[in-house]
């Protein structure tokens, strides 16, 4: 068993209100981290379900409450209704199923009403189940209500297939040995970090998602962000992401470096989201919303293209989804961004509703430009990177 998550979670049972600045998603943060002896012994005996890394980095977050209120994983019943109307069966907004996948052998070991094992990819316990139902997901319908495409290119839609062909639904309990994020230093529950919101006396707190260095452009957001709020979470996902993006150990090292020279110390916290990344554009966005929320966050910033992947989204149809679903029970805020440029000029960052500037004064950079001037060796500009995430960037390529 994990001392420290134990321990950690120890704490937040005994917290019966939880603190921070918002109340968590549905209302109370959902704790399935259990040491009770009857739950992490007697493995050998139950039917097990192989789980991947994306299924453990899920599961970890519904232990800990960043995926309040679930306790587990998601019935046929709230999957359709999330599939079909964006919400959970209790009338919650809610965007993207969470669900465990399971083989045809794996199910035919148990029925609904037992127990199971789940195990890691390392081989050890990570959770027992308690199995509610065994259904067949259409992941076609799946494919095209999440990622809006059936594309095997998209990232989001291949990892689908290599679901299944079962879902298995039950609420979980958690008993896993290992930290998942590779930043255990790093890796804040949703109660810890709700501790250090009021801590730090934040009654208003944005959360920043992000599975990229720092740019300029993130930092303009961040930075016009902090004039409105008091406290930003930095709050970089470091589960599975595709072979192209850059590696989460290079991030850290680049977004502790510019923290420390370009940002106030005392509004400012970094943790990271042990999340696997979906691309799904859109409705990934409300997704990365609820998970902040239960973080404590009052503010969430979705910018230009948020959790995109290729061409399958337009540029702000992550903004325009958050206008379909209630406002007043999804609480956290969206702060919307449009696409920020280093503007020659008025020589600063800036966006269209900043700037006068024409087309050709404008620095724009994608983050795939920017890999691929970086293979070739090329320094990206102080426009587009802080020297200091530049060096570090050049290092690793
Ligand atoms: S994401 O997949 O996590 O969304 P990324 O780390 O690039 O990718 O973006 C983090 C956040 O910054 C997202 O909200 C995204 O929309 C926003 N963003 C990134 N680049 C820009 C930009 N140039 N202008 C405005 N918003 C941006």
């Amino acid at each position: 068993m994990n001392t420290s998550l134990k321990s950690r979670n120890h704490a937040q049972t005994k917290a019966k209100n939880v603190s921070g600045p918002i109340k968590p998603y549905g209302g109370r943060l959902v704790n399935r981290v259990t040491d009770d002896e009857a739950l992490t012994g007697e493995t050998k005996v139950l039917p097990t379900i192989q789980i991947t890394p994306r299924i453990l980095a899920d599961l970890y977050m519904v232990a800990v409450g960043a995926l309040s209120p679930l306790e587990g994983f998601m019935d046929s019943a709230t999957y359709e209704s999330v599939l079909e109307t964006m919400k959970l069966t209790n009338g919650l907004p809610w965007s993207i199923p969470v669900v465990l996948p399971a083989t045809q052998q794996e199910v035919a070991e148990f029925h609904v009403g037992d127990r199971v094992a789940l195990i890691a990819p390392d081989g050890t316990l990570a959770a027992k189940l308690d199995v509610t139902e065994i259904f067949e997901p259409d992941f076609a319908h799946e494919a095209l209500s999440v990622y809006g495409t059936e594309d095997a290119a998209h990232p989001g839609v291949a990892a689908l297939q290599t679901f299944g062909p079962k879902y298995v639904a039950g609420s979980i309990h958690y008993v896993y040995a290992n930290d998942i994020s590779g930043f255990p230093a790093d890796n804040l529950t949703p109660a810890e970090t709700r501790v250090r919101f009021d801590e730090a006396k934040w009654g208003t707190v944005v959360a920043f998602q992000t599975r990229n260095p720092i740019h300029r452009a993130h930092e303009y957001l961040h930075k016009c962000a902090l004039e409105m709020v008091e406290g930003l979470l930095i709050h970089p996902l470091v589960g599975e992401t595709k072979p192209d993006d850059l590696p989460a150990d290079i991030r850290m090292e680049s977004y502790r470096t510019i923290l420390d020279l370009y940002y106030p110390k005392d509004r400012v916290l970094l943790s990271v989201l042990p999340a696997a990344m979906r691309y799904a554009g859109p409705r990934e966005a409300i997704f990365h919303a609820i998970i902040r929320r239960n973080y404590g966050c009052t503010h969430f910033i979705v910018g230009r293209d948020h959790a995109g992947v290729g061409d399958y989204y337009g540029s702000y149809d992550a903004q325009e989804i958050f206008d379909e679903i209630d406002a007043d029970l999804l609480g956290i805020v969206p702060l919307k961004f449009e696409h920020a440029f280093w503007c020659t000029r008025t020589g600063q960052m800036a966006s269209n509703k900043t700037s006068p500037s024409t087309p050709e004064e404008r620095v724009f950079l994608s983050g795939s430009e920017v890999r691929e001037m970086l293979s070739r060796g090329e320094r990206p500009p102080v426009e587009f990177t802080r020297p200091e995430v530049a060096d570090i960037l050049m290092k690793m390529y």
